[in-house]
């Protein structure tokens, strides 16, 4: 995503951003204000088109190559942002721009904003081509935390071992921990373990992936996420946890006989294989942006503040070691806005 001269300038923070990135944030947080706009009208799949619609635009005025790996995949019957879409002026304008591999959730959390809920996101990861991996859109079993535990837990060891080395790892008791989960059916046994073995548990509706990634930044409160999710999320959740030193590790679950029948076609042999942060998300250039859409516990809602637009976004390079939590206005043409600190 860098010129080659400029990288080295970039990665001591001070050359100039490259127009690209910036391009990253603007497609993630123009998603998230068209998805905000329809916050609590009840309707998911209207929210979603929005976002999708909205990121589609925005990411075919960049100059480059751009190719779908992850997007609105089977589960959502999506038209658009499928899985190998071509986007970018690259396609049209026929100029030998960068090939980028992108990975998209335009609206993690569709009945988050539906109804107005906490922690509604939109998502985008970019790398270097081959550096996301393509993920079937099928379930997958996901164990995500931050630095601090990055190194003690394996999905391969029991619910119990790994909240006794999290509780290690934090220097603190197991009831300490307060672990993320998916309010499922499904979860009833692991939520079952995790409490018998004293940690706290979070329960959420919807939104693992921001959950993930709550989980790898400090003072969030939060120590890890477990259970099963979509794979697209966890592969964009190990994205993020590239540039925030996280881990997130996976299996691919199919829940479903279709979800068996994709994962065949797609040619996953190995059911039991556990995927590692740096396999999801291999690339060496990766860009990561999630911005707010409904208020949350990292990032602040899309606000509408009368001649003006706020969002909140947390926008990374792994290039360039870059973590940054941005908060843009966007002001109205002719907008006489006074802004406010906060
Ligand atoms: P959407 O944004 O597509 O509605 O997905 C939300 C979500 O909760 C994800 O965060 C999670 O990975 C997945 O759905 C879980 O799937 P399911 O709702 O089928 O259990």
């Amino acid at each position: 995503m860098h010129a080659s001269g400029a990288s080295t300038q970039a990665r001591t923070g001070s050359g100039m951003e490259s127009s690209l990135e910036i391009g990253f944030l603007r497609v993630a947080e123009q998603a998230a204000i068209a998805a905000a706009r329809t916050m609590g009208y009840g309707k998911r799949k209207y929210s979603d088109q929005m976002a999708v619609e909205s990121m589609r635009e925005e990411l075919n005025k960049l100059k480059m190559r751009g190719t779908i790996v992850i997007g609105e995949g089977e589960r959502d019957k999506a038209p658009m942002l499928y899985v190998g879409e071509p986007l970018g002026r690259g396609h049209s304008d026929g100029e030998s721009y960068q090939e980028i591999d992108i990975a998209v959730d335009p609206l993690e959390g569709t009945n988050l904003c539906a109804v107005g809920a906490a922690n509604a996101i939109a998502v985008l990861a970019a790398s270097e081509k081959g550096g996301l991996l393509n993920a079937p859109d099928v379930y997958m079993d996901k164990l995500v935390v931050g630095p601090t535990a990055a190194e003690y837990v394996d999905l391969k060891n029991s619910v119990h071992e790994n909240l006794n080395q999290m509780a290690e790892a934090f220097q603190r008791d197991v009831n300490e921990l307060t672990i993320t989960v998916l309010d499922r059916e499904r979860h009833h046994d692991l939520i079952g373990q995790i409490r018998e073995a004293g940690a706290r548990i979070k329960l959420i509706s919807d939104g693992d992936l921001s959950a993930g990634i709550a989980a790898a930044v400090r003072g969030t409160g939060i120590h890890g996420a477990i259970g099963i999710g979509g794979a697209p999320e966890g592969v964009l959740t190990a994205a993020a946890m590239r540039c925030l030193n996280g881990r997130m590790q996976g299996r691919l679950m199919p829940l479903e006989k279709w979800q068996e029948d994709r994962l065949k076609q797609m040619g996953y042999k190995d059911r039991d294989k556990i995927y590692d942060t740096a396999e999801l998300a291999s690339g060496n250039d990766i860009i990561f942006v999630a911005t707010g859409v409904t208020e949350g516990d990292l990032l602040r809602g899309v606000r509408f503040i009368g001649g003006g637009i706020r969002v909140s976004s947390l926008f990374m390079s792994l290039k360039t070691n870059t973590i940054r939590f941005v908060d843009t206005i966007y002001k109205e043409e002719g907008s006489h806005l006074a802004v406010s600190f906060a």
